[in-house]
């Protein structure tokens, strides 16, 4: 049985505690660049002073136009090297392991970025097809991932995470719905994982066999067994830790959850990966943790190794201390405000209410 203050080796990283901060994307936050701006570091650093046992950079591009919106960050250049050598000092200081996620938004490429791309033409958000891309485009687009991943060690960061899922680019290779291909990037569940499993190989390959490989992959798209195979081929292409969350589909509650599972379908998915996998690889769990208690349950009843947590660390840094301690911390209201994209700024009621209390 593991509690959430016990210790996990992962690839040789010791994470002092089970809890992690899930990657959360900051709109409006950089320029144009794609470097890391002051905002960026203050955020960071206060995460990682407060109890975390691993910590990841939100979502960052590894070419311009995988951008989510013009003021989004890259590791697509040298010069956005330099800044994230802060966040990944910060961690050190604090006992925190870091991962970066890398990614690209593929079909979903916002048209101010770049043409929406990806494994086939298929209706994107806006109506009109996306383009397939060759296969000398994918090996290009292989190659920006392991390259940013090459970054993000230069920058001293443990290793990264790759974005696997909530519909970008690697995801919808795995899906079938996005993924129509007839060549060795298409069919299978070994040929639609391949696209990540090369990038996993290639990284491998070049940062070395200490960094930490982690994918944030799909728990249903369009099932579980599916997801469990394409899973299987990043383990053996040399992933070292699972970190599990939704594809294009939403889990279907009703095939997922247990009777009296006290959390929400997504949540399930990564329960289910850990049942799956056992102890030969990690497993992380996240979606609508907000409290201490959700939090024991998960670990107390080994259902997870980690549990990952996005809005309760964005509502209040303190949140790993009050689970591991049983201290203060204003709770995530649950109003989705900061997931509604790049119009709402500073909205966070948690936050506020933690303004107004300091
Ligand atoms: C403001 C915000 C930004 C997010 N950005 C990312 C991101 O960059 N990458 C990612 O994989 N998920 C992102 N997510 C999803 C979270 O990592 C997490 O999976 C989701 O919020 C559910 O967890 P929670 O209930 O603990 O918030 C974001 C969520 C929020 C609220």
């Amino acid at each position: 049985m593991a509690k959430a203050s016990d210790p996990i080796v992962i690839n040789g990283h010791r994470l002092k505690n089970r809890l992690t901060f899930a990657p959360t994307v900051k709109f409006g936050w950089a320029k144009e660049d794609g470097i890391l701006s002051d905002r960026h570091l203050e955020h960071y650093k206060e995460r990682a002073e407060h109890g975390l046992g691993l910590l990841c950079v939100e979502a960052t591009a590894v070419t311009p136009d995988g951008r989510f919106c013009p003021d989004h960050i890259g590791l697509w250049n040298d010069a956005q090297v330099e800044r994230h050598k802060y966040i990944a000092d910060v961690c050190r200081e604090n006992d925190v392991v870091s991962l970066i996620q890398l990614n690209h938004t593929g079909i979903t490429t916002n048209p101010q970025m770049g043409e929406p791309k990806g494994p086939s033409a298929v209706p994107t958000r806006s109506g009109e097809l996306s383009r397939a891309m060759s296969v000398s485009e994918i090996h290009a687009m292989q190659e920006a991932f392991i390259s940013a991943a090459v970054r993000a060690k230069k920058a001293g960061y443990d290793g990264v995470q790759l974005h696997g899922c909530h519909s970008y680019l690697i995801n919808q290779f795995v899906a079938k719905k996005t993924n129509l291909r007839e060549d060795e990037y298409g069919g299978s569940d070994e040929n639609r994982a391949r696209f990540a499993s090369e990038i996993i190989r290639g990284i491998r390959e070049l940062a070395g066999p200490d960094f930490l490989i982690s994918v944030r992959t799909v728990g249903w798209d369009p099932d579980l067994q599916s997801c469990i195979a394409v899973a299987e081929e990043y383990l053996r292409a040399g992933c070292d830790y699972l970190q599990v969350s939704h594809g294009i589909e939403m889990p279907d509650p009703a095939a997922v959850l247990r009777e009296g599972d006290p959390f929400t379908a997504i949540c399930a998915l990564g329960v289910r990966f850990h049942e799956y996998f056992g102890p030969r690889v990690p497993v992380s769990t996240v979606n609508s943790l907000l409290t201490p208690e959700q939090v024991h349950y998960l670990l107390d009843n080994d259902l997870v190794d980690t549990v990952d947590l996005a809005r309760a660390v964005l509502a209040d840094p303190r949140f790993p201390e009050a689970v591991l301690y049983g201290s203060d911390y204003v709770k995530c209201f649950d109003c989705k405000r900061c997931q509604y994209g790049p119009f709402t700024k500073n909205q966070c009621p948690a936050a506020l209410k933690r303004a107004k209390e300091a």
